[in-house]
């Protein structure tokens, strides 16, 4: 037997996901409760995951640490992944206390160790999959018998759309009425297989500087927002029960009507704040542009636009549609890069009239890449780990 303590790891990659029922106001801050349910799309890992290898040892020695990115994270000084790390801890120790030969992994120091395979800076929702990753990695290394909505509640703690990438395909995340926020989590509303055709064509674009964080401008609007309490009440609840329906009748042009009306609405009480919050840029407005026009020569709905925290515009389609969306967005934007792999590379550029130039020229501007990518799965445990044999994070 050899002298060195045992290094115990498990890996897991984690989804982003693309809200059409905006999450956007907090009940309880502490708790990280909801002042309305949301509803979003896990997209594809092939093209935006996070990966992240939870490991612990009696050979470390100290406080948790987060690598994230190939740099060290204060994570001693943040209460929301604290809040995960010590409800996670003390779901493995009641493992321990009914089971007295397994190791007492909830008493070790945890070495966390988490990529993106894209740039945080890009506003792409990287909070989501990051702390999605980090729990289930963790729940994984505990081998925890919690199911994902389960720990939707865990994931709820440390961002709220966190708890919804924990799950694929299309997922409600119900706000809950209880206080304590037992009830506050994301739940399965259909799988990817469900409607496997539906793609995500993401416009990254440039700020100029970086937004109102999230957290923040929800609070504001919360506090200040005078158009918000009618969302909250009546807007949402009405939308969602339309929008499951669309989703289970695979009716695109409701989910995309609902869908840009969502966001518009979620961007209406950001301007509604005050100090009002504008995320949206001349950029995010040419690609409405484009999304309407290109509905108008469909003569019906076949992409919808949804913006979040950002100027970036996601547009929804169907596989079907691609040369009418996808494909006009090529042949104005050829050089960008992002058009290959997965499902970029065999579309092909469409020419596109009725764009007016002003908008077409932001777009030629503005945009800095695009990622083509569809809906996808929940997270997936792999042996890829980011902390090697001896315990030392590495790079892949
Ligand atoms: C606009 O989940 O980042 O993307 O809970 O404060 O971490 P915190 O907020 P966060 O907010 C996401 C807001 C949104 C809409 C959405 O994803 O539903």
């Amino acid at each position: 037997m050899s002298g060195s303590p045992q290094i115990y790891r498990a890996s897991t990659t984690a989804p982003v996901n693309i809200a059409v029922i905006k999450y956007w106001g907090k009940r309880d801050t502490t708790l990280n409760l909801p002042t309305n349910s949301s509803l979003s799309v896990t997209l594809s890992q092939n093209s935006l995951r996070a990966h992240t290898t939870a490991s612990a040892s009696e050979s470390y020695s100290g406080d948790d640490t987060l690598i994230l990115n190939g740099e060290q994270e204060d994570i001693k000084s943040s209460k929301r992944t604290q809040a995960c790390l010590k409800h996670l801890r003390s779901l493995r120790a009641d493992l321990e206390s009914k089971n007295a030969s397994l190791p007492n992994l909830s008493q070790l120091t945890l070495r966390l160790v988490s990529e993106n395979n894209f740039p945080t800076a890009a506003g792409l929702a990287s909070s989501a999959a990051g702390f999605a990753a980090l729990v289930r990695a963790i729940a994984d290394l505990y081998e925890l018998p919690q199911s994902p909505e389960e720990l939707s509640l865990i994931a709820r703690q440390g961002s709220g759309s966190a708890c919804r990438s924990l799950m694929g395909g299309f997922v409600a995340w119900r706000a809950g009425t209880k206080e304590d926020g037992s009830d506050s989590k994301a739940e399965e509303v259909a799988p990817a297989s469900h409607w496997p055709d539906l793609r995500a064509l993401i416009l990254v674009v440039s700020a100029e500087k970086k937004g109102v964080p999230s957290t923040a401008g929800m609070q504001t609007t919360v506090e200040t927002s005078t158009l918000a309490p009618a969302r909250f009440r009546d807007i949402v609840p009405k939308r969602l029960q339309e929008i499951e329906k669309a989703i289970h009748d695979k009716d695109f042009e409701t989910f995309g009507r609902i869908t840009m009306q969502d966001s518009n609405s979620f961007h209406a009480i950001c301007l509604d704040s005050w100090p009002p919050i504008h995320y949206m840029n001349d950029v995010s407005r040419a690609a409405m542009s484009a999304v309407e026009t290109a509905n108008r020569k469909a003569g019906k709905i076949i992409a919808a636009y949804t913006f979040d925290a950002g100027p970036n515009a996601v547009i929804y389609h169907l596989e079907e549609h691609t040369h009418l969306v996808a494909g006009v967005i090529k042949s104005i934007l050829p050089w960008i890069p992002g058009w290959e792999g997965e499902f970029g590379e065999k579309i092909q550029p469409n020419e596109f009239g009725g764009l007016e130039q002003k908008a077409l020229m932001t777009l030629k501007t503005g945009v800095s890449r695009v990622i083509c990518t569809g809906i996808g799965g929940a997270p997936e445990k792999i042996d890829k780990h980011l902390v090697d044999e001896g315990g030392k994070p590495v790079s892949l």
